[in-house]
Order: structure tokens, then sequence, then C-alpha cells
């Protein structure tokens, strides 16, 4: 039997009725709260890999994983809304599911936060590392004077040595946390203000140049292959990550003023805007320089990230082989200032992406303590700055040290394989809690669950197959890990054992 321990919802609700919230947010800021929370290394960056994997068809891409997103979102936004307390999917899975299944999800939502957060760290240095290559500081130095040697800009992984501005990016993120920074809605406005602008500008002169000879052969990937990683379907799950961050709408919704309307307002309209954003960026980026995959001796597209893909970039000026795609076009297409400057717009607002999703682990794993399935330890508070700080030193070390080592797409898709399973779990949930508890108030409820959550589930099991091989590899070794520790330490040591429920 799986379905065991279920911590009665009733019980997780005490908690959240104590910090009743103010509900304040109305749709334009819950749009805000999503468009800021999901913009960042997925279009920043992660464009590359797209292409790399489907070329010009990557659109079609960004489109499915739009959908995936969407579906799942809905089913977020119920559980949300009905348990409206903090450790998201591991809490609501608890609730439903019982302890192992919620477990599992917790084990994996740390794939989704700190290797997540490992990515966008990875996306900044790219950036980071191509401002120091290309601007000349207002006259202060040569174009390329302070760069880096080659060997500390990428990761060991990916072909380089020690990536040593995604590790200090990490550290100081970690550094921030534990001071006690956190999210603040001026500033978010101001970043996803600085994002958007950025993402116009480049539209504005990347569009109106894009020639339809370039999106030809349009398909050079196919659509996937049944191991996954490649084509169209393949590029879906690693540009998966560009939507990534949509549960902060939907975790707001006890913040919310009328949750039933602005909740989906929320969603839909801040995926509608990023989608719109992200198809016009992509067609933009490979309508005017092209988009199309480096290609191995047998013809295939090479899968990106590794050492044979490093090797066939050397020299070349592909849009599939730069770290910063976006300004890289703008500097191809003659506009090298303003590709510097999207460079620092992608500089000023991606470390909020980093401080949000490096957040959400800690205090995960403050919840998972809490119920006694981690170490009463690493829920430990700062004395003087009360926060969580041994549980963000440990999360601040294995981001930038992973960081350091691993290529951007690898990573992306690893997060990718934590973020499918929570969201499968979740409408899962939400169709169970349907059957069981169909009298409990909802204030959010999806619309045709029936139909969305199931389509949610095929949508999530659809892009986990079409992930890299490494990152189901990955997935998989830490799943087993997982299982093994709650063996060894929260079977015996959970609150809920402790209460004799098994
Ligand atoms: N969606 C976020 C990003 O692309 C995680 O950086």
């Amino acid at each position: 039997m799986i379905f065991w321990r279920v911590k009665p919802l009733n019980q997780i609700l005490e908690t959240a009725e104590k910090k009743a919230l103010k509900r304040q947010l109305g749709p334009i800021q819950l749009t805000l709260l999503g468009s800021g929370a999901v913009i960042g290394t997925g279009i920043f960056v992660l464009t590359a890999e797209a292409a790399q994997k489907a070329g010009p068809a990557m659109m079609v891409s960004f489109v499915i994983a739009a959908v995936v997103c969407g579906l799942a979102a809905f089913a977020y936004a119920e559980l949300a809304a009905m348990v409206p307390v903090s450790g998201s999917a591991y809490t609501y899975t608890y609730g439903v599911m019982g302890e192992l299944v919620a477990w599992i999800v917790g084990w994996a939502l740390v794939l989704e936060y700190a290797i997540g957060a490992t990515a966008v760290c990875v996306g900044w240095s790219g950036y980071m590392n191509g401002l120091l290559m290309h601007t000349d500081f207002f006259g202060l130095v040569e174009p390329g004077a302070l760069a880096l040697p080659e060997w500390l800009r990428t990761g060991y992984y990916s072909g380089g040595g020690f990536n040593l501005l995604a590790f200090i990016i990490g550290v100081a993120v970690t550094w921030l946390l534990v001071i006690g920074t956190s999210k603040s809605a001026k500033v978010n406005a101001v970043l996803v203000a600085i994002k958007i602008i950025a993402l116009t500008v480049f539209v504005a002169i990347a569009v109106p140049v894009a020639k339809s000879s370039n999106l030809e052969p349009f398909l050079p990937g196919g659509w996937g292959s049944p191991l996954g990683g490649v084509g169209v379907l393949g590029a879906a799950a690693s540009i998966f990550f560009a939507y990534v961050g949509f549960d902060a709408v939907s975790t707001a919704a006890e913040e919310t003023k009328n949750p039933n309307r602005n909740i989906p307002i929320g969603l839909i309209a801040s995926l509608v805007i990023c989608t719109i954003f992200y198809l016009l960026v992509g067609y933009g980026a490979a309508g005017s320089v092209g988009a199309q995959p480096m290609l191995g001796a047998d013809g295939l597209p090479l899968d990106p990230g590794t050492p044979a893909m490093a090797a066939a970039c050397v020299g070349s000026d592909a849009l599939v082989c730069s770290n910063e795609p976006l300004a890289h076009v703008l500097r191809m297409l003659g506009f090298t200032q303003i590709g510097n400057y999207i460079g620092v717009a992608a500089i000023i607002a991606l470390p909020s992406v980093i401080l949000m999703m490096m957040f959400g682990q800690t205090r995960i794993f403050f919840t998972m303590s809490r119920d006694g399935l981690l170490p009463d330890a690493l829920s430990k508070v700062h004395p003087r700055f009360f926060t969580p700080h041994v549980i963000t030193y440990l999360t601040g070390a294995v981001v930038s040290v992973c960081g350091a080592l691993f290529p951007v797409g690898k990573l992306a898709d690893t997060s990718n394989a934590g973020t499918l399973l929570a969201f499968a779990m979740v409408s899962i949930g939400v169709m169970i809690l349907r059957k069981q508890q169909p009298e409990r108030h909802r204030p959010f409820r999806t619309p045709m669950v029936w139909l969305v959550c199931p389509l949610a589930v095929l949508g999530c099991a659809l892009l986990f197959v079409n992930l890299s091989m490494t990152a189901k590899v990955v997935f998989i070794v830490w799943a087993m890990v997982g299982l093994l520790v709650y063996r060894l330490y929260g079977y015996r040591r959970s609150q809920l054992a402790g209460q004799g429920s098994n």
C-alpha cells in the first residue's frame, strides 16, 4: 500500500489558519507575479539549446510546453487555494496521497528548485562572461580586457574547467538569503519591466529582418525519438523550464481577492504573455540569423552541452553555440551596443529568479524537517537573521558547486524532471480529492477537471519521456537515494509515526 500515513487536511489547515494573510492581490499583480517568476534563463539562454534540438521548429516546442504547463497550473491552483500553506506540492500530496508519495515529491522538488537555481546561475554566467568579453565599460578598458580565461567560463562537463561566475553568483545569493532578503513586490515589478523591455527591444530589432529562407529546413531534428532528448518534443521538454515558476501564482491563492476569478486570469494572462513573447523571440532569433543545429558525423544534431558540441562550436558564431543567444543575435545583426544592454538586463534580472528558487528550496526542506522527515538540525533558525541558515548554506553549496561544473541544458532538464513529477502528482491529487472529499470548500475549481487533469498528467509524462537521457538517469538515481533516506530516517522519525499512524 503506497497511500499511507495521510496527514489529515484539517491538521494541515490548522497551521495555515494561524497565519491568515490579507487578501489584496488582484489580476494585474498576479500576472506580474507570474511573469516575474517565469521569464529567466529559459528564454534568455535555453533558446540556443532548443534550437540545437529542434531548429526553427523550436517555436512549436514553446507552444507544447506552454500547454502542458497551463493544464497543470489549474490543478495547482485548485490545491493551492484549498490548502494554502507553505510547502506547495509536497504539502498537498501529504494531505491526499500520504507520506511516502509526499516524500518522493518533496525529494523531487529539490531537483526543481535547487537544480533549477543552478541552471539559472549558469545562464547568468553566460551573459556576464559575454559582457566581460564584448564591452569596453564606457571606454574605460579595451573590449575583452576583463574577460576571464576560457577554462573559467564554462564548467568541466560542458568542455571547460570551472565556471567561476556561476559559482560566485550562487554564493552571493546564498548570502542574501541568509541575511534575510526575500521577494519584494516593488523590486519584482521593476525586474519584470526590465525583462519585458529587453525582450521587446529584441523582438523589435530581430523580427523585421527575419527571412523565411532562414527557417528552412524547419524540422532538422524531427519530432523526437523514443529515447528522448532530440527533436521538437526534446526541445519542448527542455524549454518547459522557461515556464517553470507558475506555481508562484497558484500559491498566492490565499492572498488573492476573489481567487475563483483572479487566479485563472493571472495564470492564463501570464502564460499567454510569456508564450507570445517566447514565440516572437524564437521567430526573431531563427528568422534573422538562422537556428540550424550543429550536426555530428552521423548527420544528426549533436547533444547540446557536451564536449563534442563544445568542440564543434569552436570558432563558430552559430546561434546554437552561444551562451548568451539573445545578445549574440543582436551583435550579429550589427547592434553590438544594444546586444550588450540586453546582456545587462539579463544580468540584473536573473539573480531574482535564482533567489526565488533557492528560497523555495529552503522552505520545502524546512517544512519536511518540521514534519520529522529530515533532521531537526536542518531547520535551525539563525539567532540574528531569523532565517533557516543551515539549510540555506547546504543548498547554496550544492547550487554553487554544481553551477561551476555542469552545463545549463542538462541542469534545466534535470530540474524539469522533478517539476514534471510534482505537476503530475498535483493533478492526480486534485482528482482523488474530488472523489474523496467532494463537499470540501474549494475557493478555486479547475474547469473541466476530468479532462484537464488527465491531460496534464499525460502531458507531463510525454515531456518527461522526451527529456535527455542524463536527466532521466539522474532523476531515477536521485529517487532511489531518496527512498533509501526515507527508509533509514523519515519512516521512523516522522511526526506521524510518533502519532502511531501508519
Ligand atoms: N522559468 C524560469 C527561467 O526560465 C525558471 O529561468
